[in-house]
Formats: structure tokens, C-alpha cells, sequence
């Protein structure tokens, strides 16, 4: 169990580096089996969640190196169908494999992968979607069976995929199946419209895919035969990117965080605005301000991009409890996602949760106390009320913090945080 000892209530100063996005790399590289060529992805952040996904193309024996910032991908012309349970459980993300297995080797096995904390994340979607698309799946002792159907040539050519929620793992599931599906065209309407699925389309069709509307509810893909190897970089994190700026302001201090895409964090920007954070965006580079002006609450609904991302939530539910007034924080995509704010409240914050609503009254500062982080983003939040609180937090069970944030130890104490690591 790994625990951070932070000694807050002081400022911080200097610049940070964004690394590349999670969420953009790993259906990245669960797509990345679609071809024999080799594939080249480059900024990828150095994140336990990366590195469970490079075990998972090994242990389907895949060859797959991580040096530096650079993953190198070459898989075979047979590789293995079925991912086992150790793996899959670590990373809801490793389930986006099951579609692409299922398309290179017609029949795959992989298992569920389950709950996590911050409520049901069940994958009933990409059942949907993956059957669409002619694979027959049905769940045994945990374990999700995919099979290309029979007929499968004698079905449809065109499929259309109504996706009830926009989901992000269903979208990318779709999408990365339907891309190497000779002969079928498939529109996907609801899909999902994060930047880190654009990310996904430009890298399939960087490697020869047909697939328009990145950014669009409706998506349509054109089935090839074959994708070919190809050479990508990852775009910077907006949730690493979002954490950094608000450990700025939480903390008053004047920090630059580079690597920061305003199209990306537009959400984020206008709430910080709206709540007259000190605080300026060009170019992809933030700049917080150190300044006397006083933040106020508001209200934030997190929901499917563009709106608010409820992977901020958690974050900026520990910069409302110092901002003056109230705050109503709602979340529509993970309605449970709250358990930050009982352990802020150890920190002095005043704050409820009351019907799947968190409502704050803020508090003038915060001060240093044990906390337990939940989960990757509550970990995050909780490092950032360490930082701003007075005295000494430690963050137990923090270990979820680095399958999300590449090298966070190294970047805060570049910062000038005062931080140890204690695993
Ligand atoms: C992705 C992100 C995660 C983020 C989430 C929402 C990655 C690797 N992870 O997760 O960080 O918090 O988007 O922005 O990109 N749902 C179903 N059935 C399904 C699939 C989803 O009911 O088959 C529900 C979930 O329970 C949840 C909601 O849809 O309430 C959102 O899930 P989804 O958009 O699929 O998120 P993930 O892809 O798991």
C-alpha cells in the first residue's frame, strides 16, 4: 500500500510538463493488434495502466517494447485469443482488446471486468455493439465469449449502431472492430465525442482505416481489408493537464503548466472563470496567478464531453471547499462518484453528500489530516487538498494515483512541493 506525506500549505513555483493522454493510448493500443506491421506510438506517459496493457499484447504474445516515452508494437500473424483474469481486473480500458481479438483470430475470450468505486461500470454496450457487427458473445464463469457469427459474409453490409448512452469504451470498441470489417459500413449513431476517441479515428486512419465524423454523434466506418503499421503521437492530458492547473490555484500559487489544449479543457476553463479563478490559457500553455482575489463557488454537472468531465470532478470538488460561498456538484455519468468528500471533510471542509449531490459551504483553509483515496481521481483531489491544506496530510492508499499520473512524485517536487512517497 502506497502512501504520499505532504506538508501543505505552500506555494509552489516553476513549470510543468503535460505527458501524454491514458485515455487516448490504451484503445490505442488494444487497436494496435489490427495490424502485422509494426506500429510506433510516441509521448506515451509512464502510467501502471500502460503498463498492464503492454502485459496484456504479451501475454498474447505480442511483441511490444516501452524505452523512453516510445512504444514499439509488432504483432504476428496468429496471436493469442484470450487475456486472463489477473490482468483484465487491474483496467476496466483492457476490456477495448475484445473487439479487435475478435475480428484478428474470429473468436476471442476475455474477462469481465468488473465494478470499481466509483460505481457499476457494466459492459453491456459493447456486448451490443460487437453483436451488430456479427459476433455472437454470451458471458460464462466471468468470462466474455466473442465469435464471428456463421453467416457472418451473408448478413447485412450495412450496420447501423444506436448506442442508448454515449459511451466512451463502447464507442472506441465499435469503432476499432468495425474498422477492419471487409465490406460492412457501419454508422454509429450517439457515439461518444472525447478527444480521445479523435485520437483513435486519426490513428486508424492513419493506418488506412475509412472513418468519418471524429468529433460528430454519428460516426461512419468503412470496413478495409487491412491496416497498415504507422508512427503516432499522443495528445496531452486534459485530466493530468486540469489536476496541475488546479494544484496551482488551490495552492495561490504562480505555476505554468505546458501541454494544457484550451479545445480540450474548454469546460474547466469557463468553470474556473465563472468561479474568477486567477488564471490564463495561450497557446496550450496555463499560467495560474498568485493573488489575493477570492474564488467563488458555483455549480458543476458533470456530464459527456463537451461537458464537464467527471474525471475533473473530484479534483475541483477540493478547490470548491475554499471557494466563498456555496457549491453544488452533481455528476451524471458516475452518480456515486463522491466518496472525495467525506475525507475532505477530515481536512476541515465543509461538505455533504446528500442524495448523489455534493454541497459545499467554503471554508477559508483547509488543514493537514490522514485521508484514504478511493480511486484514481480521488486520489488525485486528495494530493491537491494535501498540497493546500496547513500542516501534515498523509494520502494513504494512494497506489491508484499512478495508473493516471506519470511521475506525479518528480513533477510536484520540481514544483516545489513537499512530498514523499512512501511505498
Ligand atoms: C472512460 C474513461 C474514464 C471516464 C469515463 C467517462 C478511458 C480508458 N476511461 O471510461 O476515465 O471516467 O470514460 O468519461 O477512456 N456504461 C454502461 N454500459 C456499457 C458501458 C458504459 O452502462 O457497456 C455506463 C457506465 O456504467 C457509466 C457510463 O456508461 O455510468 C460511462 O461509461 P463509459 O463512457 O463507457 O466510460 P469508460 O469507457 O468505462
Amino acid at each position: 500500500m502506497c502512501e504520499i506525506m505532504i506538508s501543505g500549505g505552500k506555494k509552489l513555483s516553476g513549470q510543468v510538463n503535460i505527458s501524454g493522454a491514458k485515455n487516448a493510448v490504451l484503445p490505442i493500443l488494444a487497436a494496435s493488434l489490427l495490424t502485422n506491421d509494426e506500429v510506433i506510438i510516441k509521448n506515451v506517459p509512464d502510467l501502471e495502466d500502460v503498463r498492464t496493457m503492454i502485459e496484456i499484447l504479451h501475454s498474447l504474445s505480442i511483441d511490444c517494447e516501452f524505452e523512453g516515452s516510445v512504444i514499439r508494437i509488432q504483432a504476428h500473424e496468429k496471436a493469442g485469443n484470450s487475456v486472463p483474469y489477473h490482468l483484465i481486473r487491474k483496467m476496466r480500458a483492457s476490456f477495448n482488446i475484445l473487439g479487435p481479438l475478435s475480428v484478428i483470430n474470429s473468436e476471442a475470450r476475455v474477462p469481465l471486468p468488473g465494478g470499481c468505486s466509483i460505481g457499476p461500470r457494466p459492459v453491456d454496450l459493447h456486448m451490443m455493439g460487437l453483436k451488430k457487427l456479427g459476433f455472437d458473445n454470451w458471458v460464462e464463469h466471468g468470462v466474455v465469449f466473442s465469435k464471428r457469427r456463421e453467416d457472418f459474409d451473408d448478413i447485412n453490409d450495412e450496420i447501423i449502431i444506436d448506442l442508448p448512452f454515449p459511451s466512451v469504451g463502447a464507442t472506441e470498441q465499435i469503432i476499432s472492430t468495425a474498422a477492419r470489417l471487409e465490406g460492412k459500413r457501419t454508422v454509429l449513431n450517439n457515439a461518444a465525442k472525447e478527444p480521445e476517441i479523435g485520437q483513435l479515428i486519426d490513428f486508424l486512419n492513419g493506418m488506412g482505416a475509412r472513418i468519418r465524423g471524429k468529433g460528430n454523434a454519428t460516426i461512419e466506418i468503412t470496413g478495409v481489408k487491412e491496416l497498415h503499421g504507422i508512427e503516432f503521437s499522443v495528445i496531452p492530458d486534459r485530466m493530468e493537464a486540469g489536476t496541475y492547473l488546479i494544484a496551482g490555484l488551490i495552492t495561490n500559487s504562480s505555476i505554468e503548466i505546458d501541454g494544457l489544449i484550451e479545445e480540450h479543457n474548454q469546460s474547466l476553463i469557463d468553470k474556473l472563470k465563472a468561479m474568477n479563478a486567477p488564471f490564463k490559457v495561450k497557446n496550450h500553455v496555463a499560467y495560474t496567478e498568485s493573488s489575493n482575489r477570492k474564488m467563488k463557488g458555483t455549480f458543476i454537472r458533470a456530464d459527456v464531453y463537451p461537458e464537464f468531465p467527471t474525471d475533473m470532478q473530484p479534483q475541483l470538488t477540493s478547490l470548491l471547499s475554499i471557494a466563498k460561498g456555496y457549491s453544488v456538484i452533481q455528476d451524471t455519468v458516475f452518480p456515486e462518484r463522491n466518496s472525495h468528500a467525506e475525507e475532505l471533510r477530515r481536512h476541515g471542509a465543509d461538505i455533504m453528500v446528500k442524495n448523489q449531490t455534493i454541497v459545499i459551504k467554503g471554508v477559508e483553509r483547509l488543514e493537514g489530516a490522514p485521508v484514504y483515496a478511493t480511486d484514481l481521481r480521488c486520489s488525485a483531489a486528495l494530493v491537491l487538498s494535501g498540497l493546500a491544506a496547513k500542516g501534515e496530510t498523509l494520502v494513504q492508499r494512494v497506489d491508484h494515483i499512478f495508473r493516471g499520473y506519470d511521475r506525479i512524485g518528480d513533477k510536484l517536487k520540481r514544483l516545489g512541493a513537499d512530498i514523499e512517497i512512501k511505498n
